[in-house]
């Protein structure tokens, strides 16, 4: 009988899976796995890891809302946070449980306020004017790393008050693969990514420190709400490292994934230009298909049954958004991207339930900016080669969108 990987023995009647989700070939191309999570059970034992998987949007979507049985203090990755080894401490918001995770999600909502997005909207729309006019004019760009990463990478550090270095862009970006590498085994990608980021780990911890925050930026009312007693002092710095680890490459894959997509149909742009009120749909459709964040993980508190499978206490299981993201039963036509959806189910891609992602306002009016700028200068998005991944443990990412904008006029 397989033992889990908090030795916990398996019990019969679990479907046995011998796949290795982290392999290249599986982060290239995932959808397979995905396929034979969900036809396995509603949940399938994975010997390699000694854990368990989650592929149905209709065990997904339930299991994310109940966080009494299924804890987040585990870990949002597939190693346990909690162990002395650790690789890093735990985040104060996404791996904690109520009472702890509703204190500090209430003081984060106040200062996160939709007043405040707003005006980052406000200040930020003629800089992504000014970067699509650019991107215009030289015709042949890459919509992955010219735009959404640039974009996202100049936004989100002046948005919370870090200060400019030359090298910020390379190291945020680094910053992001080690998060969603870590969130995945301790393989070569992640020992490599680990490598390569061990130099700028003490600058990385410099940034977060409140007098290296402008006075303008929010992170700094992050540390006023510590003053406010509203959070623990010690807090504060781990809340800003999880906002620049998770907020980065997310908002940058769902960019990407937006403009590849329409670039991909021409005839789904043509409606976006004629109707801009359905750029929300694009965003929704975009991150449902890409699930930047690949899976989340819960820790089972009590013995469960999944739809009459049973998992024992005390395991981990892997959560994959993005099969259920694409399960055919929750979704007609799940591979298509379609602005004309009928409302069916929500998308996982932000999560759901209680940890429900905080920065998807945010993430949204990023998206919003990139698109209402492109839809008013650009006539067509036509692709010019191929588009490339970068693979990475948990984060579905492209490397390159290669693209012509053509001018509107
Ligand atoms: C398209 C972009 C984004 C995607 C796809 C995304 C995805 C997610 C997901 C799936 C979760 C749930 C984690 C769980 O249940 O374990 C989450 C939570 C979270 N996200 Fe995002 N995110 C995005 C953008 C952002 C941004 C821009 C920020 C920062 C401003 C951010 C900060 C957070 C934080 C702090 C949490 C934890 C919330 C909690 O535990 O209460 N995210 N995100």
């Amino acid at each position: 009988m397989p033992i889990s990987s908090t030795d916990v023995p398996v019990p019969d009647n679990v479907p046995i899976l011998d796949v290795d989700p982290y392999a290249d070939v599986a982060l290239a191309d995932p959808f397979p796995l995905h396929a034979a999570v969900r036809a396995a059970g509603p949940v399938a034992f994975v010997p390699k890891y000694g854990v368990y998987f989650m592929g149905r949007h209709a065990d997904v979507l339930p299991t994310l809302k109940d966080w009494r049985r299924f804890s987040s203090t585990s870990g949002s990755g597939i190693a346990d946070i909690r162990r002395p080894d650790a690789w890093r401490a735990p985040s104060p918001i996404v791996e904690v449980d109520p009472p702890q995770h509703t204190a500090i999600r209430k003081a984060l909502q106040r200062v996160l306020s939709p007043r405040l997005i707003k005006s980052w909207g406000e200040r930020f729309r003629p800089v992504a004017g000014a970067l699509v006019d650019t991107l215009v004019e030289r015709g042949r760009v890459d919509a992955a790393t010219d735009l959404a990463e640039a974009f996202v990478c100049d936004l989100f550090p002046a948005a919370i008050g870090w200060a400019d270095h030359p090298e910020r862009r390379a190291r945020l970006m680094l910053l992001g693969a080690l998060n969603f590498d870590g969130q995945g085994p301790r393989n070569a990608r992640f020992l490599a990514t680990e490598a390569a980021a061990a130099g700028i780990m003490d600058w990385n911890d410099s940034q977060m420190r409140r007098d290296a925050l402008a006075a303008d930026g929010f992170g700094r009312e992050i540390y006023e709400a510590a003053d406010r007693g509203e959070i623990a002092p010690e807090v504060a710095p781990l809340l800003i490292r999880s906002f620049i680890r998770g907020g980065l490459d997310t908002t940058t894959s769902m960019i990407s994934a937006a403009v590849h997509h329409l670039a991909e149909a021409p005839a789904q742009y043509a409606a976006l230009r004629a109707d801009p009120t359905l750029v929300r749909r694009v965003l929704d459709e975009s991150m449902r298909l890409e699930t930047p964040i690949q899976t989340v993980c819960r820790l089972t508190m009590e013995d469960v049954e999944i739809d009459g499978v049973p998992v024992p206490a005390n395991n981990k299981i892997i959560l994959l958004l993005a099969s259920a993201n694409r399960d055919p039963a929750a979704w007609d036509d799940p591979d298509a991207f379609r602005l004309d959806r009928p409302p069916q189910h929500s998308h996982v891609a932000l999560g759901a339930g209680i940890h429900m992602c905080i920065g998807q306002m945010i993430a949204r009016m990023e998206g919003e900016l990139i698109l209402e700028a492109l839809i008013e200068r650009v006539r067509e998005i036509v692709p010019v080669g191929p588009a490339t991944r970068r693979l990475n443990n948990n984060l579905r990412a492209h490397r390159s969108v290669p693209v012509e904008l053509v001018a509107a006029r």
